[in-house]
């Protein structure tokens, strides 16, 4: 949203005098993320988890080219290749390692950008369509970290690729051909191998893609705050540079602390061993797990055992995996409470904290447990709950619950008081 007290851009020299009326591109930098773009002055550092997104995507692109200039995607070499980037390849072990794990960081860093989604409802009007972007960006996020997986072309490589595909087979009618199409064939090799590679590359530029539209999104509305009230007047605002990228500054420094003490101390902790043998379609491994950010998803996919009416269980496990995403996509009609910010909603808040949050734990630790009891039933409760909260708790608890009193202004929030807000000719009552 531009406001009536957003800075104006002016050109400091000649230069960017010429550039401002050929091609005004440090204008529209200084309108984004520069003095221009007026942000809520109560930002938490929930808020830094966007930039840490962009951050590691940018480095999964950086460090995902280089790899590709020693990687060849063929079943006979793909292995070797890999090993000779590790071993021979100047640098190549960072980049390795940093992919590897820049790949768990991009997840950790958007987990919790989505869950800070979920408690302060950013996706509520009028920010709908940030979030279906972002929900869109996840999707092609997993895509993109399966296919990646597969290219080292160790035992979890293929096993997990032939379990994931598996999965399409379980479609009536159509899924067999559907999952011969996918692979080129009747098991994961050079055809997959191949088409897994190409698209792995492609699809982070269509993310960056996705990502620039979700931003140019979020500047329609602007940012929410932790109060989920709007901004009403100049004094709720603060410049996002120096301010913010002061903050999210810091948030990066923090994050590549943690990123860099993985990377150099504990390089292989987030991956797994059986990785580490080269793929043998004529060996199983004994406990076939994914990367454990698809661990709540692949819990629920492993939780239905029995087959209901003429639905074969497996089919069932497909839709509920898929829809727990996709539901997503209908969460700001779901939730019809008028207050956003989990702060003011006290049922809410006990149900997102008591209720979702340990069921995607359980759902978490069940995803990477073998697939026997209690792992099972317990996997069962917890997506039994997961549908529940979005599906039927939430839209009840918006109908029901008394919000507690919600500040008038952000100011008013931040200071106890806000008498400029209120007597600001940009006062409007909207929550
Ligand atoms: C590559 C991945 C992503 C990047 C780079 C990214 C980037 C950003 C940035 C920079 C912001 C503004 C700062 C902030 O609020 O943290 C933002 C806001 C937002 N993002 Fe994302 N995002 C990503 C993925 C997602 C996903 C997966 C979702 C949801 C499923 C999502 C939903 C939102 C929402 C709703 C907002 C507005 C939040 C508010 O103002 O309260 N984003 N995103």
């Amino acid at each position: 949203m531009s406001f009536p007290w957003a800075k104006e851009y002016t050109p400091a020299n000649g230069f960017t005098k010429f550039l401002d009326e050929k091609l005004p591109l440090p204008r529209l930098v200084y309108n984004a993320v520069g003095a221009g773009y007026p942000v809520p002055r109560n930002l938490s550092y929930f808020w830094n988890f966007g930039v840490l997104a962009g951050f590691f995507l940018v480095l999964q692109i950086v460090t995902g080219i280089i790899l590709a200039m020693h990687y060849a995607a063929n079943a006979q070499v793909a292995f070797a290749t890999t090993e000779h980037i590790m071993r021979n390849v100047n640098w190549g072990w960072l980049m390795r390692y940093a992919h590897a794990n820049g790949a768990s960081f991009f997840f950790i860093v958007v987990y919790l950008h989505i869950f800070r989604g979920f408690y302060y409802s950013s996706y509520k009007a009028p920010r709908e369509m940030i979030w279906l972007l972002g929900v869109t960006i996840f999707l092609l996020m997993m895509a993109t970290a399966f296919m990646g997986y597969v290219l080292p072309w160790g035992q979890m490589s293929f096993w997990g690729a032939k379990v994931i595909t598996g999965l399409f087979g379980a479609i009536p009618l159509v899924g067999e051909p559907i999952q011969i199409w996918l692979l080129g064939g009747y098991a994961p090799d050079n055809a997959a191998l191949n088409r897994f590679f190409s698209l792995h590359f492609l699809l982070p530029f269509v993310i960056a893609g996705c990502v620039i539209l979700h931003i140019w999104a979020l500047h329609i509305p602007g940012s929410s705050n932790p109060t989920g009230v709007e901004i009403k007047s100049e004094s709720d605002t603060l410049p996002f540079h120096p301010y913010y990228t002061v903050k999210d500054g810091f948030g990066l420094g923090v994050a590549l602390i943690l990123f860099m003490t993985m990377v150099f101390f504990l390089p292989n902790a987030l991956g797994h061993p059986d990785n580490y043998i080269e793929a043998n379609p004529l060996s199983t491994p004994a406990h076939i797990v994914p990367e454990w950010y698809f661990w709540p998803f692949y819990a629920i996919l492993r939780a239905f055992t029995v087959d209901f009416l003429f639905i074969p269980a497996k089919l069932l496990g497909v839709i509920a995996m898929f829809g727990s995403i996709l539901l997503w996509f209908i969460l700001p009609w779901l939730d019809r409470s008028p207050v956003r910010s989990g702060h003011y909603r006290p049922l809410f808040r006990k149900f997102f904290w008591f209720g979702l949050i340990p069921a995607m734990i359980v759902l978490f630790i069940c995803g990477g447990a073998p697939a026997e009891e209690p792992y099972v039933m317990l996997s069962q409760l917890a997506t039994a709950y997961y549908f529940l909260h979005f599906l039927v708790i939430l839209p009840i608890v918006g109908q029901i619950e008394k919000p507690e009193p919600l500040p008038y202004s952000i100011t008013e929030a931040v200071l106890g008081s806000d008498k400029k807000a209120v007597l600001g000719e940009n006062a409007s009552p909207a929550v």
